[in-house]
């Protein structure tokens, strides 16, 4: 398996991934400073002067942030923890958003304060909302969409979003709150396979123009496969945001980010039971999406030099946790040879990866290092014991 540096799906070449398991350890995510511009380049052309607001919940690191933030994308926040990232990174008012089926109190103060933009998730948010807020209102467009069901959020049966029938309603309780009403909101789902689906989508919520009058915004959300038309849903965002006389904004996690990270992890060694496994030092501890949601991350295998020329034998991926669902791939079809301390790198890892990693079994979150072009900056140290138990040891 030799990697070309044409190849769009692995952002670094070996030897960079060879040398950055060596300086800093595996299990490891390594990103491509490259790879995240090109992306935010690819979703600017196909949206040409929508807003990119970053859903910073697919990877929240500073680094990242930091450079998303200079590049003029803002932040879509959904907890404390990341409007205080939001903060940190100096963003202001203007560049944040908070959104969230139940925000806190101390939620709706921050963002208040800061004079973000909220997105009204339900009814009842009208008499929390700090007074005089701007607000988007997040509607349920009641759409199956295709993706895994934990990762559907348009659906009637769906927590998210309001039903067009109570938003007459709803918009009364705003203005009389004091409340500005910017626009509408719908997100359907992440990792969504079909395009027609962003289409239905919007088009059944540019129907409610007739409710709403005109706005000022209609934000998209995001969701797109990685390899999704976004010229296509950018058009489509386009015809409904006309309905209303809106600007388009979008909000992107996983496309922004997925494709610049890696996640490289050492073999351990190989067994066969009544299924034959490649045993790794990574698993649900550090990507948990392949368990969560069955995802299917593809793989590029490093074995040492001369290791299964032309042979190819398939295993399932397990991790070191003592879970039976611990797999980060099955029936993958590896080259042969694979001897313990080699290295496998799973790819499209940069979204909800790290951003999802645990200290279940009391492992160290990984470190994360950023090849910035010249050189690994380190996003994250790797965690040490007693990062992991100074809580405990320190609980008042
Ligand atoms: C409201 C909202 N916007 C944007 C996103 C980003 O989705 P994705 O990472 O699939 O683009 C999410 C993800 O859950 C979301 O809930």
């Amino acid at each position: 398996m030799t990697r070309t540096d044409t190849d769009p799906h692995v952002p670094l070449t070996d030897d960079q991934l060879r040398d950055a398991a060596r300086r800093f350890g595996t299990p490891l995510y390594a990103y491509s400073a490259a790879e995240l511009d090109a992306a935010l380049a690819r979703v600017r052309v196909a949206f040409g002067d929508a807003r990119v607001w970053y859903a910073m919940k697919a990877n929240p690191n500073l680094t990242l942030l930091r450079r998303l933030h200079r590049a003029g994308v803002g932040f879509e926040c959904v907890s404390l923890g990341e409007l205080g990232r939001a903060v940190h990174v100096g963003a202001g008012g203007d560049e944040v958003i908070v959104n969230g089926p139940a925000k806190t109190d101390e939620e709706y103060a921050l963002g208040g304060q800061l004079g973000a933009t909220f997105i009204v998730d339900r009814v009842e948010e009208a008499a929390l909302l700090p007074r005089g807020s701007r607000v988007l209102v997040r509607v349920n467009p009641g759409l199956e969409v295709s993706t895994h069901d934990h990762l559907a959020t348009g659906a009637a049966r769906s927590k998210f979003g309001v039903r067009p029938l109570d938003l007459p309603g709803l918009l009364r309780d705003l203005r009389a709150g004091g409340h500005t009403l910017r626009g509408l909101h719908l997100h359907v789902g992440s990792a969504v396979r079909d395009a027609a689906d962003f289409s239905a989508a919007f088009a059944r919520v540019a129907e409610l123009s007739a409710v709403t009058g005109p706005l000022e915004v209609l934000d998209v959300g995001g969701g797109w496969g990685l390899d999704a038309d976004l010229h296509g849903i950018a058009a489509r965002a386009r015809e409904a945001a006309a309905a209303f006389g809106a600007r388009v904004w979008v909000e992107p996690g996983r496309y922004l980010v997925a494709r610049s990270g890696v996640l490289l992890t050492r073999v351990m060694g190989r067994k066969t039971t009544g299924r034959t496994f490649t045993l790794l030092d990574a698993g649900m501890t550090e990507l948990l999406r392949p368990m969560l949601y069955g995802a299917q991350h593809p793989v590029r295998a490093l074995w040492h030099e001369g290791a299964g020329e032309g042979q190819e034998t398939r295993s399932d991926l397990a991790g070191p946790a003592c879970e039976s669902g611990d797999l980060l791939g099955q029936d993958v079809p590896l080259p042969a040879g694979a001897r313990r301390g080699d290295l496998l790198t799973v790819l499209e890892a940069g979204a909800y990866g790290a951003a999802m990693s645990s200290n279940y079994l009391t492992r160290p979150r990984p470190a994360e290092v950023l090849w910035d072009g010249q050189d690994w900056v380190t996003m994250r140290r790797r965690e040490s014991m007693a990062d992991i138990w100074a809580a405990e040891e320190n609980p008042t």
